[in-house]
């Protein structure tokens, strides 16, 4: 799916965003405790020093809400104005009540939809592209997008060759009406033939959470590693190039490209197949790991705090994940004022 979206004249975009991570580092000198590996080669094949875990007791909605907070203060609005709030997440609260609907309550979004979105490490930009669809058609005003997840919960901590990926963390984004920029198009897509190389088979109606499935440990995160990182370095260079193609815009035209941070070898080779100079990228691997669908806002976050991000430039976003999914998002970033109310 692909689609170049400002033509229909209404314009929607980011007013405001936040991030949340936990306390808790987890250095590669302490996984060297835990598993056969080191610190260099950590860094060597993944570029990850640190990542973030979250105490026993948080769950995804834990870090979803000081995200969330932050980015409802940075957009002038209360919990009570959305209409509309998606969780992209694959480490929910729980399997249902969803846990979009934990965060509605917690906000007091009492007028809100709420659902959760499963799209893997793809779900911010997933969900990015349903909030500006409800936007623009005018099912929703106000509209709240967050990317949460506790891998550490769904992590096999004796397995080394996923352990050393993931960490915790969460991002959110206020989607509404603005005046100028917003959102230039998105490319999503999904092939559902690469599912088994990156899944957590049990705890679904296929291998339910029995006593049996546990002890085979197939409620962890099971990853064909080499398969997905040669998709990975394959959609995230066509969706980009797909999805600029499509809006009309060139390499020159973009100014800061954020990609889902999930190895930096799969990065810096998926700019330098684009054609992106380094110093345009976004890169926080090092100190979080992959946290799945939180990594582009955390990264949009550091970028904003950093001064790196201006009204008027304009930001790719891509990302690849559990589906296998993938997805990229142009944006001209607006959120200094120029909201439509
Ligand atoms: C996981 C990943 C870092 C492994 O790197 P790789 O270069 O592909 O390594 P391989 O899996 O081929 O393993 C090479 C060797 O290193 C070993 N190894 C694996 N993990 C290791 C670790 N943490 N420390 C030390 N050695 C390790 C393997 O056992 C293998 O040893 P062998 O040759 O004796 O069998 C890499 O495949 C990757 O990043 N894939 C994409 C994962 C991803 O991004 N998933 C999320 C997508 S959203």
């Amino acid at each position: 799916m692909i689609a170049a979206v400002s033509s229909n004249g209404t314009r929607v975009g980011i007013t405001g965003i936040g991030a949340y991570v936990p306390d808790r580092v987890l250095t590669n000198a302490d996984l060297e405790e835990m598993v056969a590996t080191s610190d260099e080669w950590i860094v060597e094949r993944t570029g990850i020093r640190e990542r973030r875990i979250a105490e026993p007791s948080e769950a995804a909605s834990d870090l979803a809400l000081p995200a969330a907070r932050d980015a409802l203060e940075q957009a002038q609005i209360r919990g009570e104005d959305l209409d509309y709030i998606v969780v992209a997440t694959a480490t929910p609260d729980m399997l249902f009540p969803a846990t979009s609907c934990v965060v509605a309550d917690a906000l007091g979004a009492e007028r809100a939809a709420a659902y959760d979105l499963l799209a893997g490490c793809s779900g911010f930009l997933y969900a990015l592209a349903q909030a500006y669809g409800a936007v623009s058609s005018g099912l929703a005003e106000r509209t709240l997008v967050v990317g949460s997840e506790v891998l550490s919960k769904i992590t096999n901590w004796k397995e080394r060759g996923t352990c050393i990926l993931f960490g915790d963390g969460a991002g959110a984004a206020v989607v509404e009406r603005v005046d100028e920029g917003g959102f230039e198009g998105f490319e999503l897509g999904a092939d559902g033939s690469r599912g088994p190389d990156l899944c957590v088979p049990a705890g679904g109606s296929r291998l339910p959470s029995t006593t049996e499935n546990l002890e085979r440990e197939a409620q962890f995160i099971h990853m064909n590693g080499r398969e997905v990182f040669r998709f990975a370095t394959r959609v995230m260079v066509s969706s980009a190039q797909e999805l600029l193609d499509a809006s009309g815009l060139t390499l020159d035209d973009v100014d800061l490209y954020v990609p889902h941070q999930a190895n930096q070898r799969i990065i810096d080779h998926a700019a330098k197949e684009i054609g992106l100079a380094r110093d345009k990228i976004v890169l926080n691997i090092d100190r979080y790991g992959n946290t799945s669908s939180a990594s582009i806002p955390l990264a949009l976050v550091e970028a904003e705090r950093d001064g790196r991000l201006a009204d008027g430039d304009t930001v790719l976003m891509s990302a690849v994940g559990a589906g296998l999914t993938w997805g990229s998002a142009l944006l001209t970033w607006s959120n200094g004022g120029s909201r439509s109310r």
